[in-house]
């Protein structure tokens, strides 16, 4: 992403969070960039999956605020987690470096880890205390693997700048992705979204939202 077309913007848990301009969205939820990932994608996501080790899907990576509260949350339990990051159109480091996640979650040790999680090229494989990572840099649409996804962290921007990534065939290439009993989270409790991702066949909840939102979903793939 052109440096010029991101600014730097507070939420308001005081954690950081992006605006792109060009697609005219903020990264986060102006309700506290910090609260709604640990709401919507840890408690209601990581925290529901019951595997030694977990595949997960990030899609897609942005400010790497998902990678990094699910690698904190990792280290707290004996799980593998597998962590890929899809990112069509990544951050100039020089944006990153001003995020205030680290400080903000005291993890100072883990400023390393955090920043050669952005720095790392396209499918080069990083590790730390059982959480592996690799990146993803291409665009959902030619995003190809054979990996079977236990957990999806779906984070595209809100339908209404990116209605194409929020399509019932959208869903049916993530439900291929995924193990049976998998997990989707996302954001958005919009009501065409859900009767899309219902259309590829998941189940789905609706559960309370995050701080300044009624309301998240969860669709879960039984076969
Ligand atoms: C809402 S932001 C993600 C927020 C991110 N999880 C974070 O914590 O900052 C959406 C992300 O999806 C990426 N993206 C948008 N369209 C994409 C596409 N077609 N393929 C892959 N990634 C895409 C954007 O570049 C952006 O980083």
């Amino acid at each position: 992403v052109q440096p010029e077309q991101i600014e730097i913007i507070k939420t308001h848990d005081e954690s950081l969070t992006l605006f792109h301009h060009q697609f005219k969205e903020r990264y986060h939820s102006i309700h506290g960039a910090i609260a709604e990932t640990m709401h919507v994608f840890i408690n209601m996501g990581l925290k529901k999956v019951d595997k030694d080790v977990i595949n997960i899907l990030d899609f897609g990576l942005g400010t790497g605020l998902n990678a990094l509260l699910t690698y904190l949350e990792g280290k707290k339990s004996p799980q593998t987690l597998n962590y890929h990051a899809l990112e069509a159109y990544p951050i100039e480091m020089d944006k990153i470096a001003q995020l205030n996640y680290i400080e903000l979650l005291n993890a100072e040790n883990e400023r390393e880890f955090f920043n050669a999680m952005h720095h790392s090229n396209h499918l080069e494989l990083l590790q730390k205390n059982q959480f592996n990572f690799a990146k993803h840099l291409v665009k959902w649409e030619d995003f190809e693997t054979d990996i079977k996804f236990d957990l999806i962290y779906f984070d595209a921007f809100a339908p209404t700048v990116q209605p194409e990534l929020w399509t019932i065939e959208v869903f049916e290439k993530l439900y291929n992705m995924m193990s049976d009993e998998a997990i989707l989270v996302t954001y958005c409790a919009k009501g065409y979204v859900k009767r899309n991702i219902k259309a590829a066949k998941f189940i789905l909840e609706s559960l309370s939202g995050p701080p300044g939102k009624r309301e998240m979903t969860r669709a879960v793939k039984i076969t």
